[in-house]
């Protein structure tokens, strides 16, 4: 019998560089609050969130993707036809197909590159980076491109006041390379699907099409429920991946966390005991929640604001819709 040529294993990855983009336009929770009977100081309390930005008429999801890309691969020095691989975390790119991915590729001049996007809500970016790992250990790959990126604005309803106000629109990207140590910790994922409608559409586009009960499919949240499972669950999750890795919360130079709730991130520091010196992702008071683009977003910030030495470990947590979930530690790039 032949044998089938292997590809060579290697022996990590690591995240090269980061790139974000933030649209222009600044969205106010006065701007907000008027259509579903709130204020400010309820959106600030309950939430964290100040303000969020929102895309200009006309500007898409791989526009904003682009955007952050080329950013993340003009700071690595990598050519893009290096790439061979761009996945796009998104659940806001508004055709059924073609997916966001080969567009964005083939505008980022990434023109050796597979492209697909991947549907993991607010764990996206995590699961992505999750498979980015695994392809260029497995020599599947040789450079990933991985971008989070998402426009709520045409997913929300601005009269649904259990979302209205959280969501915003952004992108954010990291280039993942081949390394010689391990830059990117074991990956931790799961899925409970028993809880599928806590976070789901107000209708499918089958129901839709059928009869449309509103004016258009918009997010639907549980909050309160996903408010207590993410509090109960997630430290759980980031103490099992700090495990994996063999690090520890003192080994920490940052936690970002996704961008849900500035009460949820403060619960999780709180249940995690993290020491005084881990700078914490907060990125949710300017830039709302941004599902598949928070991580990358506070994660760029805090890299602009030299906030983040390079080559300290970073734990990252993505959970949401789904439910779903994906963490893991990575050296900064
Ligand atoms: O990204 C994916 C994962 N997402 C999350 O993790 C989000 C998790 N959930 C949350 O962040 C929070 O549940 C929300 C911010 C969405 C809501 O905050 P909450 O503290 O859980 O509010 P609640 O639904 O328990 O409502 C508390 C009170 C109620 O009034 P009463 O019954 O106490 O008089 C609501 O009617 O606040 C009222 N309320 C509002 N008031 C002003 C609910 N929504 C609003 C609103 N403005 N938008």
């Amino acid at each position: 019998m032949p044998t089938l040529n292997s590809v060579p294993v290697r022996v990590g990855s690591r995240v090269l560089s980061t790139g974000s983009y933030r649209p222009d336009q600044i969205v106010t929770n006065d701007d907000v609050a008027g259509l579903i009977d709130s204020s400010d100081e309820w959106i600030r309390e309950r939430s964290g969130i100040v303000e969020r930005r929102r895309c200009a008429p006309g500007e898409s999801v791989t526009d904003m993707a682009v955007a952050a890309g080329a950013k993340a691969i003009a700071k690595s020095g990598i050519a893009p036809e290096l790439i061979s691989m761009v996945l796009v975390a998104t659940v806001t790119h508004p055709y059924q197909t073609p997916a966001a991915a080969p567009e964005v590729a083939f505008r980022l001049g990434a023109i050796n590159a597979a492209g697909a996007d991947l549907g993991a809500a607010c764990a996206g970016f995590c699961y992505s980076l999750g498979l980015a790992d695994s392809m260029i250990r497995s020599g599947a790959a040789e450079y990933v491109l991985v971008i989070g990126v998402e426009k709520f604005t045409d997913f929300v309803s601005p009269t649904d006041r259990g979302t209205a106000f959280i969501f915003g629109d952004g992108a954010g990207a990291a280039l993942v390379g081949p390394s010689d140590h391990t830059g990117v910790g074991p990956t931790l994922w799961g899925a409970d699907g028993e809880q599928k409608d806590l976070i789901t559409m107000s209708q499918s586009w089958s129901e839709y099409r059928l009869e449309p009960r509103d004016e258009f499919p918009y997010v639907q949240m549980s909050g309160q429920q996903v408010f207590r499972w993410a509090v109960s669950e997630v430290p759980k999750i980031a103490m099992r991946t700090l495990e994996a890795s063999g690090v520890t919360v003192n080994d920490l130079t940052a936690f970002i966390p996704h961008q849900a709730n500035m009460r949820i991130t403060d619960a999780v520091v709180r249940a995690l005991k993290l020491p005084e010196h881990v700078v914490v992702g907060r990125d949710i008071e300017t830039t709302g929640n941004t599902s598949a683009a928070s991580i990358p977003l506070a994660l760029d910030r805090l890299r602009q604001a030299d906030q983040l030495p390079s080559g300290g470990l970073a734990l990252l947590i993505g959970f949401g819709a789904g439910l779903v979930y994906a963490s893991q530690v990575i050296e900064l790039p």
